[in-house]
């Protein structure tokens, strides 16, 4: 690993804004470390997108954040975990959190027997997350949906318009009726959508983010690498993004209020 000052900042990313809710977790049990967020909007979904183009943009970002000096760097996303993060870290001498679906907790917490998970196709498809189901399984029963066009209307900062709650309705009913009484969030995007997909899921629906795990799993991996920061004054976060408007920046501050002032193109 590179020696690396303890006041660097966290480098976080996402392929989109969906990951600030990982960088919100963070800055809650971590409001000394500066953070340096690359939201790869020009370039959302990745759900969808070819395996090797998901790798070619998580490198650009990476090697972004590594001229940055960052200290660590947390994949903010499940599509870009599952994909690519072993590629990574044979790849850049760097440490990285990443992100998972939290079947785990679900079928820990699951009456039922049968959980439900919402994700992206690419999360789904991949070999490391059917190998966890098959892990984890056992006697239970693990039902995936791909939720196409959710990501999109996350960025667009829709979360209450006939069309979202249509495709909620599309995606986590059919889970319900088949018995999925624990509803995993297995996409960092759809923590946004948490009140709409509770309100239609109904009260005996638990809903399970795992955002608050990765935070508290990222200040274990500053500890143990003895390079928390000791600076006591507030920290800032600086957003960078391949998608640079006045919308989107509307749109960040948005979902992580007081905290985004600017934001910077991301030119790779
Ligand atoms: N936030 C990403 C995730 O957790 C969204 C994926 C996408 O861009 O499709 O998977």
């Amino acid at each position: 690993m590179l020696s690396i000052a303890s006041n660097a900042a966290i480098g976080v990313f996402d392929s989109g804004v969906g990951g600030l809710s990982i960088a919100a977790a963070i800055r809650k049990i971590l409001p000394h470390e500066n953070i340096i967020y690359v939201a790869d909007s020009a370039n959302a979904p990745y759900g969808g997108k070819a395996e090797h183009f998901v790798l070619q943009r998580c490198q650009a970002i990476v090697e972004f954040l590594m001229a940055q000096q960052v200290k660590l760097i947390v994949v903010a996303c499940n599509t870009a975990t599952l994909t690519c993060i072993s590629k990574l870290r044979a790849l850049y001498p760097i440490e990285f959190v990443g992100v998972e679906p939290g079947i785990k907790p679900a079928l820990n917490a699951s009456q039922s027997g049968t959980i439900g998970v919402l994700a992206t196709h690419n999360t789904i498809k991949s070999q490391q997350y059917q190998q966890l189901v098959a892990r984890l399984k056992s006697h239970n029963q693990v039902l995936s949906q791909a939720c196409h066009g959710l990501v999109e209307k996350i960025e667009a900062a829709e979360f209450d318009t006939v069309a979202t709650h249509e495709l909620i309705k599309q995606y986590l009913l059919p889970l319900i009726n088949e018995g999925a009484d624990q509803i995993v969030l297995g996409c960092t995007h759809y923590g946004f959508l948490s009140p709409q997909i509770s309100r239609i899921a109904g009260d005996k629906i638990q809903l399970i983010n795992t955002s608050d795990a990765i935070a508290r799993q990222t200040l274990a991996v500053l500890e143990r690498s003895g390079v928390k920061n000791s600076n006591q004054q507030n920290a800032k976060t600086l957003l960078y993004s391949s998608r640079c408007d006045a919308d989107f920046l509307t749109v960040c501050q948005l979902l992580w209020p007081n905290e985004i002032e600017q934001v910077y193109k991301f030119e790779h």
